[in-house]
């Protein structure tokens, strides 16, 4: 496994699923994470999202097993609370060298019943958010001359899905992003890359079906359709993904989608 000691990971929507899997994995591997997330109910979807205690149980976590995190609580749509956390990060670990673009939303409407507030939030957390946070790490990054961007869209990045529209739009913006940035930034080291993940097992999926009145398992299902014989699969499956693309082992990988899709997008 890849050494990531001296290494710096700011990582958004870190209390929970994917975040977390990815910081507890880097973590264990040397990198320092801040842990980013907005730790508090937002007003839609109408599910819970991380929280606060979550970050301080990642946090726990870290420090057992040896290693260094901090906390930066803050929603990816406030430029300033983004600004801050990099400041943080900067004042406490004095670098980064991994952007984890991963905190997301997800929920259904129809084209026609869509309101424009969902419209609105679905594109300013899962779009406009790593826009922020690129912003605010890409010239910490350029003065490092290096760097990785890792953007979480997901195989709706790359395919279309019923009632999703917003969410796909956001995550389609997501794979538009990864390429422009890979050409802008490649002179300063910087690569850029999305990972596309079929359904994964994560409050996500639970907030989902509490919404629609069905079970995790149908939720994952209906919108999956994976090659392989299994419903989702596990935030680790995501990280191993992760560790590689962060790691000098990809040094030359840039601008690229990764599926971790259980065959989807294959059937
Ligand atoms: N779960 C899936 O089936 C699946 C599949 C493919 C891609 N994805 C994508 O993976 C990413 C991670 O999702 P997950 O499955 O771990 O979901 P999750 O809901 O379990 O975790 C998402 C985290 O992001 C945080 N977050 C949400 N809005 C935020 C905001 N405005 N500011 C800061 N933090 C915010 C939440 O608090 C939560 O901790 C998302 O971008 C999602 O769209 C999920």
């Amino acid at each position: 496994m890849t050494d990531f000691t001296n290494k710096v990971a700011f990582i958004t929507g870190a209390a929970r699923g994917q975040g977390r899997a990815c910081a507890l994995a880097l973590a264990k591997e040397g990198a320092a994470i801040a842990a980013f997330d907005v730790g508090v109910t937002i007003e839609y979807p109408a599910y819970a999202h991380g929280a606060g205690e979550e970050l301080r149980t990642l946090q726990e976590e870290i420090a057992a097993m040896g290693g260094r995190c901090i906390i930066c609580l803050g929603d990816v749509r406030d430029d300033g609370a983004v600004s801050a956390a990099v400041e943080q990060t900067m004042a406490a670990f004095g670098r980064i060298d991994i952007l984890f673009n991963n905190a997301g939303i997800c929920a259904y409407a129809e084209v026609d019943q869509m309101t424009d507030e969902e419209w609105d939030a679905m594109i300013d957390i899962n779009l406009k958010g790593p826009f922020l946070c690129a912003r605010h790490v890409v010239p910490v990054m350029k003065a490092q001359n290096g760097g990785v961007i890792i953007n979480n869209s997901s195989v709706m990045g790359l395919r279309g899905g019923r009632r999703l529209s917003h969410y796909t739009a956001s995550k389609w913006g997501l794979t538009g992003l990864t390429k422009a940035w890979a050409i802008e930034l490649a002179p300063w080291n910087i690569r850029v890359v999305s990972i596309h993940p079929t359904g994964v097992n994560t409050p996500m999926n639970d907030g989902l079906a509490a919404m629609e009145g069905k079970t995790a398992v149908e939720i994952a299902e209906a919108s999956a359709g994976n090659l392989q014989p299994v419903p989702w699969i596990e935030p680790e499956d995501v990280a191993e993904l992760v560790l590689y693309l962060a790691s000098e082992r990809a040094r030359y990988v840039t601008g690229g989608q990764f599926v971790v899709d259980a065959g989807l997008l294959t059937g």
